[in-house]
Formats: C-alpha cells, sequence, structure tokens
C-alpha cells in the first residue's frame, strides 16, 4: 500500500543486480559508500561563475582539447577512486538497475520510468560536470549538450568521435545517418529534411501537447517501498531519451552496449551531452507550464540520492535540491527551438 515516505537507498547492502534483459551485473563500488561520511549537500557559492552549458556542435576546439584531456585524465584515475571514469559510469548503474535496496524495504531502488528520473540525472550530471571542471582547474567548465531537438543538433556529435571522447561501442551505421530518428526504435531510412521535420513533430508531442500534466512530463509517482508500483516513464524519458540510447549503442552487442543498456551507458561520455539535452528539456518544459512546483509531495521532494563531490566527499543529494538550476550556478545557452512551433 501507499506509504507516503521520501525514497532512500539502503547504502548498507550493495548486490548484484540485473540488465534490462535481465542478465546479472554487478556496479558495487570497492569503496563502499555506506564507510563514508554522509554529508548534506551544499550549493555552490552564489558568486561562483555560472557555468553555461553550450550546444555541443558550437563549441571551439580549444574547448573540446580540455575537455578531451579532462575525460583521459578521469580513465587515468585509479579504478577504486569514486572521479574515476568507469566508477563514475557505475553510479548510473547502481541506481538503474537496482543494487540497492530501499530503505527499510526489499524493494529496489531505481530511479528511472518515475518521477525520480529527471532530478536523479540533473544531480548525477551536475557532479560530472563540477569534477571535470576540478580536474582541469577551470569553475567555468560545462558540458556540452546534443541539442537532438533543433535540426542542427540532429547528427550525433562530432566531437564525441575523437581521442578520450571516443568510444568504440557504437552504431556505426547510425553514426553515419542523414539525421537522428529520434522516436521509435525503428529505421526510417528518410531524407534528412524529412526525418528533420518528423522529429519536430515529435519533439512538439512530447514537450507540449502529450505533455500538459507533470505526471505525463516528469513520469508517475514512485511511492517507497513497494516494487512495481509504478512504472511510467514521463514523454521524454520515454522517447527520444530511451530511443537515442539504443541508437547510440551497438547494434551487435547484446543490449546494444555502451549506450543501449543502463548499466553501461554511462561508459560512453556522449551520455553526458545527451542528459544536459534531457536535463534543458525540463527546464524548456517547466518554463512553458509558468515555473511552477511540478510536484509539492514530501516524499518525491525529500527522496535522496547520494553522490561524490568534487572534493570526493559523499554527498546527500534531495529532489528539492537539484529543483532550481540558478542556485546550482548552471544555465544553457539559448537556441532557436523550431519545435514549438511543429503542431502536426
Ligand atoms: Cu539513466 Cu539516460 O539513463
Amino acid at each position: 500500500e501507499y506509504k507516503g515516505i521520501p525514497l532512500k537507498a539502503n547504502l548498507s547492502v550493495c548486490h548484484a543486480s540485473f540488465s534490462d534483459a535481465d542478465r546479472p551485473v554487478y556496479c558495487c563500488p570497492a569503496w563502499k559508500d555506506a564507510d563514508q561520511t554522509l554529508l548534506d549537500f551544499e550549493f555552490p557559492d552564489p558568486s561562483s561563475p555560472v557555468r553555461i552549458r553550450r550546444p555541443a556542435h558550437l563549441v571551439d576546439e580549444e574547448f573540446v582539447a580540455k575537455y578531451e584531456r579532462a575525460v583521459g585524465i578521469m580513465k587515468q584515475i585509479p579504478p577504486d577512486h569514486p572521479h574515476n571514469f568507469w566508477r563514475q559510469a557505475n553510479m548510473h548503474c547502481l541506481y538503474c538497475t537496482g543494487a540497492y535496496d530501499q530503505m527499510n524495504s526489499s524493494a529496489l531502488f531505481k530511479i528511472h520510468r518515475s518521477w525520480l528520473f529527471f532530478p536523479w540525472h540533473r544531480a548525477f550530471i551536475y557532479f560530472h560536470e563540477r569534477i571535470l571542471g576540478k580536474i582541469m582547474g577551470d569553475d567555468t567548465f560545462a558540458l556540452p549538450y546534443w541539442s537532438w531537438d533543433t535540426p542542427e543538433g540532429m547528427w550525433f556529435p562530432d566531437i564525441y568521435r575523437k581521442g578520450a571522447l571516443n568510444e568504440t561501442e557504437r552504431d556505426a551505421i547510425h553514426l553515419r545517418e542523414a539525421a537522428v530518428d529520434d522516436f521509435d526504435y525503428v529505421d526510417h531510412d528518410l531524407a534528412s529534411d524529412a526525418q528533420i521535420a518528423d522529429n519536430l513533430a515529435f519533439m512538439y508531442h512530447q514537450m507540449i501537447s502529450g505533455a500538459k500534466k507533470p505526471e505525463l512530463f516528469m513520469g508517475c509517482k514512485l511511492q517507497s517501498g513497494v516494487e512495481g508500483w509504478c512504472d511510467g516513464p514521463g514523454t521524454i524519458e520515454a522517447a527520444p531519451h530511451n530511443t537515442l540510447h539504443s541508437w547510440v549503442g551497438n547494434r551487435y552487442n547484446p543490449e546494444r552496449e555502451n549506450m543501449g543498456a543502463f548499466y553501461s551507458a554511462a561508459r560512453d561520455e556522449v551520455f553526458f551531452a545527451h542528459h544536459s539535452n534531457i536535463d534543458r528539456m525540463w527546464t524548456v518544459w517547466k518554463k512553458l507550464h509558468g515555473d511552477k512546483p511540478e510536484f509539492v509531495d514530501q516524499e518525491w521532494l525529500e527522496s535522496e540520492f547520494t553522490f561524490y563531490d568534487e572534493n570526493v566527499r559523499l554527498r546527500r543529494v534531495k529532489v528539492r535540491d537539484v529543483l532550481n538550476i540558478d542556485k546550482l550556478r548552471y544555465r544553457y545557452e539559448d537556441i532557436d527551438m523550431p519545435w514549438l512551433a511543429a503542431r502536426p
């Protein structure tokens, strides 16, 4: 039954979990979160610079070189360390495959397909960005976003094809294609203009006509203690979020790894550009809805996650902490959004 208690992971037991295709996976960290001192989240200093996330196809070479170097360093950090690249990826695996149970319950703690989707991923990429900035000694570093909602962004972003940002486990066929096939797991092989027009109409549906209420956009209200109580992704989570994950992943791998499976998705740095855009869509939707709170339920606002910050301290982050990006000191560079007028 509905208990109305905020969700929280029981960090004391990390266990094997299952991939989307029910294959066993193991992503528990060597530095056990339960052994760390858990500190409350603190907002960045309000006088610190605002990080400006820009479209991936517009960033300059100097930026890319720095970004590549920092990801390269992340890949060299010892594997146990929370800032190690694959340890970062495993944070996603932990919370996406259910490696922790919920507190005081045997139900698994999972953050997809519900109202935890947007807040968890916002916090995850927030810390990833700050860790990269710390590595490069640049407190203005901001993740690029993959603007697949706009015509110019509807190709696989080139900057992720090189050096430390590259990844071999991707779909070589899709990466050559005329424009991303955003929405339904089917290759339509349309000419790029037709594909772009379809994608824009689809975005209109996912952001506007199909997402009039918070539950439709944010996902269903997951309640604690009951496994399978709610399994309803919001419009954008279902697509293009899920569909583009599969579109990027290697079709010859069993679960289209890396991007195509929860447990491996964040092993591909383009994950962070994809999720910056997902996060940006949240800010856009919120603005279209008068900047009102999505939900006022305490069990949502008080639900919590843990992440290592840029100073390797484990932080407790509540949903309420991540609802205002001004306080998180980043924003998205504005670009034209022709889908706003793409009513079919
Ligand atoms: Cu947690 Cu894009 O998935």
